[in-house]
């Protein structure tokens, strides 16, 4: 267990990023009435994903996470975490074949409702009011009344949280997640794709792979593995009090969890050593994230893992790096070289979202050339350091919206105002989600090649 920490010894640490509550008194009562709800995930849970991310640390296994920028309440139904599922799914299939390894598969979903802001404040000609923090915080509609933070919400984004995880439990376990199925939709997208030739060969070896499995008696109706699958889930830890009010003991071990979601993040503008978050995290047991960007320095980033990891557990942490396109070989391989020459176990993991927000036409969007650069460099960095490339982190969505430039339909700055519909940042759709599994399965494929 941490030392000198309980679950609310951030409140006496200096904060970022936190709502100005006017009411005090009724953010106290929804936090006292948090505290006394179900956990949404148990910590069980969490030391499976854990282990699966040791092996993924151990150059065994992929990390896939991805999902909304920013869930919305607007937006919660049933049909976007459907399709979202599928699209994550497809691209699950793809990293599978291209590693030749276990797919860890963590949603951004299912509590990813709080954002942190570069402002706190948002100007709209001569109007100026308190940024939208996310829908756990305040509203998104540019009024005074709508951005004032209200606790209340807290308990509409926990139950929002806790029906949208049944519903995903249900797709995993239920037979939604059939691999037959799952690889039927992955041809249509192929045969409908402007690229379909870059991706019919993989399609082709997947489907010759599955029948001859099927020939020795390995289909989905014989084998629990290939109808249903491990899910869990994972947002940025922001809003503490939430996560303090859902902090709980694990009666197995005696440790403390947060049971807001399997996985938790600390997000790239609230790292610093000293401060609330990164003493709330050092705490709970789960598998952690940690955002590095292009300020975070590589003996920065060996302070916080002392405090994060001081045992040094393979799983518990992951480094999710979002330097932007250009700067990937200016910071990973000096990062790496500074982990490897210390001997600590983490999963790197790629964010090429963050680093690559352009404003076009008047929307933030991201470029999906962009995007891409940043995963390839990702990986050529990781090859030539010798390290594993582990994971991969995106913003994304089910849906067929125009919220990122590029991809093999080449959304213009002129098409993204069709179909925006983000909450926050700019989020892949599910083709091009599909495509960039694809290339980063061509990645892997090229690592495993490179240890044969
Ligand atoms: C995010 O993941 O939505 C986010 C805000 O990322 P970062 O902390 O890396 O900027
Ligand atoms: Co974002």
């Amino acid at each position: 267990m941490a030392e000198n920490w309980t679950p609310d010894s951030w409140r006496s640490k200096p904060i970022v990023q936190v709502p100005a509550y006017p009411d005090k008194e009724a953010l106290a009562d929804v936090e006292s009435r948090l505290a006394t709800y179900p956990p949404l995930v148990f910590a069980g849970e969490a030391r499976k994903l854990k282990s699966h991310l040791a092996d993924v640390a151990e150059g065994r296994g992929f990390l896939l996470q991805g999902g909304d920028c920013a869930e919305s309440f607007a937006e919660h139904h049933a049909d976007h975490i459907r399709d979202f599922f599928r699209a994550f799914l497809q691209m699950a299939v793809a990293l599978t074949y291209g590693s030749q390894q276990p797919v860890v598969k963590v949603g951004r979903i299912a509590g990813q409702f709080a954002k942190p802001r570069s402002s706190d404040i948002e100007k709209k000609g001569d109007v100026e009011l308190p940024s939208y923090r996310g829908d756990i915080v305040n509203g998104i509609e540019f009024n005074a009344d709508s951005r004032i933070p209200d606790p209340h919400r807290q308990l509409m984004a926990y139950r929002q949280s806790a029906a949208t995880l049944n519903l995903l439990r249900a797709f995993a376990q239920g037979g939604f997640a059939n691999l037959d199925h799952v690889h039927q939709w992955m041809l249509d997208f192929v045969k409908d794709s402007p690229q379909s030739h870059r991706y019919q060969l993989m399609a082709d070896r997947i489907t010759d792979s599955l029948s001859f499995m099927r020939a020795c008696g390995i289909d989905p109706e014989s084998a629990p593995q290939l109808r249903s699958t491990d899910f869990f889930t994972s947002h940025e830890a922001l809003l503490l009090g939430y996560e303090q009010a859902l902090t709980r003991i694990d009666s197995t071990t005696g440790e403390w969890y947060a049971t807001s979601g399997h996985m938790l993040w600390i997000g790239d503008r609230t790292r610093q050593a000293d401060h609330a978050h990164l003493e709330f995290f050092r705490g709970v047991q789960n598998p952690i994230g940690l955002k590095c960007g292009p300020s975070q320095t590589p003996d920065g980033l060996l302070e916080l893992i002392d405090i994060l990891n001081p045992n040094n557990e393979a799983g518990r942490l992951t480094l999710i790096t979002r330097f932007g396109h250009e700067n990937v070989e200016k910071h990973l391989p000096k990062m790496i070289q500074a982990i490897e020459r210390e001997g600590r176990k983490v999963v790197w993991s790629c964010d090429p979202m963050h680093g690559n927000t352009i404003t076009a036409n008047g929307y933030k969007t991201r470029p999906f050339e962009r995007i891409m650069g940043e995963v390839e460099s990702f990986f050529a960095v990781h090859r030539a350091e010798g390290t594993h490339a582990g994971g991969v982190h995106v913003e994304m969505t089910g849906r067929n919206v125009t919220e990122c430039m590029g991809g093999a339909k080449e959304i213009s700055a002129e098409n993204l105002g069709d179909r925006y519909h983000t909450h926050c940042d700019p989020r892949l759709n599910a083709d091009q989600a599909l495509e960039l599994a694809f290339t980063i399965a061509e990645n892997l494929r090229k690592e495993t090649d490179g240890k044969k």
